[in-house]
């Protein structure tokens, strides 16, 4: 059995830092292991140019200073988004969020229709800057469960056939259909979360309600779950590592209106590669975590690498500081792999 696994540096392509103490408190965990980091822009203000984004990775930076860490702030796009919003973030700023409006933490600013912003999306696709989507339909009267593969007809179709050399990155595929729409496009990719790869919407209620398992898009059925470690594990270019790490406090977690989002930053490297092993999968776990997705920003590979072992260790109940307290994905459970400390 294998008990050392030494891969290249990986990159995590999707994570909420938040701002203030939260911030401080979470920052470390992702700059520990990742070389960079896709840092969502669904702030209290959120990051609708190009110089909020550099303001933004000057915070970021002076947090992780220990750690040789690069944060890659997006913009967040709403219905004022114009081609000029674009060209002034131009080329710094790698990729720009569509969060449907409403549909999650912090969207309430979001598109309320992509025939909004055709302008921006063909700024994008002619510099090259990619659209990162939040792909669920906000209609309330579509089931929950459905949300993704709506959205995937009435808004991601559409852009993609409208926009055909934009790149698109997919955020938090949920469903066996987003798995088979990404596989079919050109230019188009998905990120996969460490939780969709261990949760399917039944274990939201395993005991109990369980609010630390509650992200959107919400977990889907089994037989979703399944495909997505297939997808995950089974070497396609086009799927790639992004963890969603969205902390909010144990009190908003738990409330009622509770908050969406799963803080895995603490364990999303390490269950990536346990979900790798049980599939025999190991030599692909750097194709997922370190190659496809920095190709696929057009980005060059990190050159160092990181160690893994085999030595089992409980991931903590809680984490807190003097001014915010966080449950942990996988509070309280053993997780075989951790990072070496060099
Ligand atoms: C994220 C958050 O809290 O910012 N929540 C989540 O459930 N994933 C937003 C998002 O990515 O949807
Ligand atoms: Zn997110």
């Amino acid at each position: 059995m294998t008990s050392t696994l030494t891969i290249r540096r990986p990159d995590d392509w999707h994570v909420h830092f938040r701002e203030g103490a939260m911030l401080n408190l979470v920052a470390p965990y992702t700059a520990r292991i990742f070389k960079r980091a896709i840092a969502m822009p669904n702030l209290s203000s959120p990051l609708y140019d190009g110089q909020a984004c550099r303001r933004y990775q000057t915070q970021l930076l002076a947090t992780c200073g220990d750690h040789d860490f690069i944060p890659l702030p997006v913009l967040y796009l709403s219905d004022a988004s114009k081609a000029d919003t674009i060209h002034a973030a131009t080329p710094q700023v790698p990729a720009a969020k569509f969060y449907p409006r409403g549909a999650t933490t912090a969207s309430l600013d979001g598109v309320s229709d992509y025939r909004k912003i055709l302008p921006a999306l063909a700024a994008m696709e002619k510099v090259g800057m990619l659209l990162l989507v939040h792909g669920e339909t906000t209609d309330p009267t579509v089931d929950i469960y459905e949300r993704e593969k709506v959205f995937i007809e009435q808004t991601l179709a559409p852009i993609r056939n409208q926009f055909p050399d934009l790149k698109i990155v997919f955020e938090h595929i949920t469903s066996r259909a987003a798995i088979a729409f990404v596989s079919a496009a050109k230019n188009t990719a998905a990120t996969i979360t460490p939780h969709h790869l261990l949760y399917n919407r039944s274990d939201l209620f395993v005991d109990g309600l369980r609010p630390h398992r509650y992200c959107l898009p919400v977990a889907k059925s089994e037989e979703d779950r399944v495909a997505l470690v297939e997808a995950a594990t089974g070497g396609q270019a086009c799927f790639f590592a992004g963890s969603d790490s969205a902390p909010h406090t144990k009190s908003d977690k738990c409330k009622d209106h509770g908050c969406a989002g799963i803080f895995n930053a603490v364990a999303a490297l390490e269950t990536y590669t346990e979900v790798f092993e049980r599939m025999n999968a190991l030599h692909q776990l750097e194709n997922f975590t370190s190659v496809y997705g920095a190709r696929f920003y057009g980005l060059a590979l990190n050159q160092e690498t990181i160690t893994l072992l085999r030595e089992p260790w409980q991931v903590p109940m809680e984490i807190e500081s003097s001014a915010v307290r966080v449950v942990p994905f996988r509070a309280g459970e053993t997780i075989t792999w951790q990072l070496a400390h060099s």
